[in-house]
């Protein structure tokens, strides 16, 4: 199935706006959504929740296998988590458990443990898959490959705003010395690290405001793939 149904994947480093993007992008095709890195968020998270150590490769893999996860998508493209019957608020969001997805996300037991549950999105009329690796390895058939970047500095500005407006607690500071390290974590790791697919448009939005980014992504997405546009 999946390989007649569109995929647009969009790559990126954590804090770049790919979730916004995503979201909009997804509402406005009428598309189902892959929140990949939820799916990262959520092993580590389920691991903390049973006191399981993040160091150990093949628990984790059995976690990532066993996630009992429903999303429950809204009309505004946002959706409600739910792991194991119990609703998952703003938690999954935070920045500790993003260091500890991107630590269970280096063993390639859990990627695998993940693969299948994400290629199971890849749904008619199309999909917008958000995460690292949607253009390299879940979906190297994407008719659309974008890579977003933007400065590190940028990132953590952009991230600390969304933290304070969820009403969350931020350190600008000690977000830029964490994008930096899940950057480093990311890059560096031998199994499908984050870089752009060899097809990958790369877009770097240090420069660009939310709306900009947005209409060169619709042009794009009008121009490479089949879609119909809701106004
Ligand atoms: O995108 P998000 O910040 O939610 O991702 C959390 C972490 O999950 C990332 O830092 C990365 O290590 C991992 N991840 C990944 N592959 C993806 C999506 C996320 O390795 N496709």
């Amino acid at each position: 199935m999946s390989g007649m149904v569109p995929v647009i994947a969009v790559d990126g480093p954590s804090g770049v706006g790919k979730g916004t993007l995503c979201q909009w992008l997804a509402v406005r095709l009428g598309w189902h959504l892959l929140d990949s890195g939820a799916l990262y968020r959520l092993t580590a998270l389920a691991a903390q929740r049973r006191n399981l150590p993040l160091e150990d490769e093949t628990q984790m893999a059995a976690v990532a296998s066993a996630l009992d996860v429903q999303f429950l998508a809204d009309a505004s493209g946002a959706s409600r988590i739910v792991l194991g019957g119990v609703e998952v608020g703003d938690t999954l969001r935070s920045e500790t458990l993003g260091s500890a997805a991107s630590q269970v996300a280096a063993f390639p037991a859990v990627r695998a443990a993940l693969l299948r549950r994400q290629r199971d999105f890849c749904r008619p009329p199309g999909l917008i898959a958000d995460g690292r690796d949607m253009g390299t390895v879940v979906f190297p058939q994407a008719e659309l490959k974008l890579f977003l970047t933007a400065s590190a500095e940028q990132r953590a500005l952009r991230r600390y705003k969304q933290l304070i407006e969820k009403g969350m607690d931020a350190n600008l500071a000690a977000l830029v010395k964490e994008i930096a390290e899940r950057d480093a974590r990311d890059t560096g790791r031998a199994v499908a690290p984050l870089k752009p697919a060899a097809d990958a448009k790369v877009l770097d939005t240090t420069q660009l405001s939310v709306a900009e980014v947005r209409e060169r992504v619709l042009a794009l997405a009008i121009q490479r793939v089949t879609v119909t546009v809701i106004p």
